[in-house]
């Protein structure tokens, strides 16, 4: 290969090839150009998760529920995320809003459908209906491939354990007030309560501190947020 073209001229990078410890010094140049062009924004532009108006943290019972569905692997087979397509906005509702997740952490979005998305589940059944669907998915749902949960109508919450839960979120940005945490022991009863009071107009006896009641309380709470922002009109359109 000749260092001259067609015309006779000796290209430029050629004559840069050649001296290898300035063309080194040269492309650390340009990668640390678009290094910065690339960082900088990300400290300076003061964009933090994109929030919706009417989304708010989690109650200390929902917390555990979503503890527990954690621990269970559901995110394994379900979503929660409605992508915003007409078949899904006609299965599932409004599709997802980044706002809706500012409180998730870790976020459960999933990667698998083996089940329906569940980001708009919330309301979309009775208490009593969840209670029957956990303790064995066939009872409900005929041919169901979702495994049964019993033991989740016996197992208890520890509300000390859900306080610390609180705590650590905190930590991470959501903004839980001490008041918050103190009065969660009062505030998981009430809300428990109304869930346990509810499934007993179904015919259900359930006690309130049991690891079904808090599953119920997340299911329920599910999108339910997103959903009042977005027909208040408050969020984005497409
Ligand atoms: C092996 C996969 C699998 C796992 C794990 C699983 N599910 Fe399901 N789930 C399904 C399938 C399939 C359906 C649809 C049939 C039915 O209603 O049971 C379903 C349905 C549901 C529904 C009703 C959704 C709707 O819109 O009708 C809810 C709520 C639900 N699952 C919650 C959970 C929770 C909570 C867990 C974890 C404790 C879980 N699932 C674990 C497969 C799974």
């Amino acid at each position: 290969m000749s260092d001259t073209n067609a015309r006779g001229y000796t290209a430029a990078h050629r004559i840069l090839e050649g001296k290898s410890a300035l063309f080194a010094v040269l492309v650390t140049v340009a990668i640390l150009i678009g290094g910065i062009v690339e960082i900088v924004p990300m400290f300076s532009a003061g964009t933090g998760p994109e929030m919706l108006p009417g989304v708010t943290p989690y109650t200390a019972l929902e917390l555990r529920g979503r503890d527990i569905y954690i621990s269970e692997g559901c995110y394994t087979c379900h979503s929660q995320m409605v992508r915003p397509t007409r078949a899904e906005v006609m299965r599932y509702g409004e599709w997802s809003r980044a706002g809706e997740y500012a409180y998730d952490h870790p976020f459960l979005l999933g990667s698998r459908r083996l089940g329906p998305d569940l980001h708009r589940v919330g309301g979309k059944y009775p208490d009593a209906w969840h209670y029957e669907h956990m303790r064995d998915p066939r009872s409900t749902s005929p041919g169901s491939v979702m495994p049964p949960y019993p033991w989740m109508l016996h197992d208890r919450y520890d509300v000390a354990d859900i306080q610390a839960s609180l705590r650590a979120l905190r930590k991470v940005g959501v903004p839980y007030t001490d008041a918050e945490i103190d009065g969660a022991p009062a505030a998981i009863e009430a809300q428990a309560r109304g869930i346990v009071d509810r499934l007993a107009t179904a015919g259900i006896t359930a006690e309130p501190d049991r690891d079904i009641i808090a599953m119920i309380a997340y299911l329920q709470r599910l999108g339910k947020d997103g959903r009042a922002a977005l027909s208040a009109g408050t969020a984005a359109t497409p």
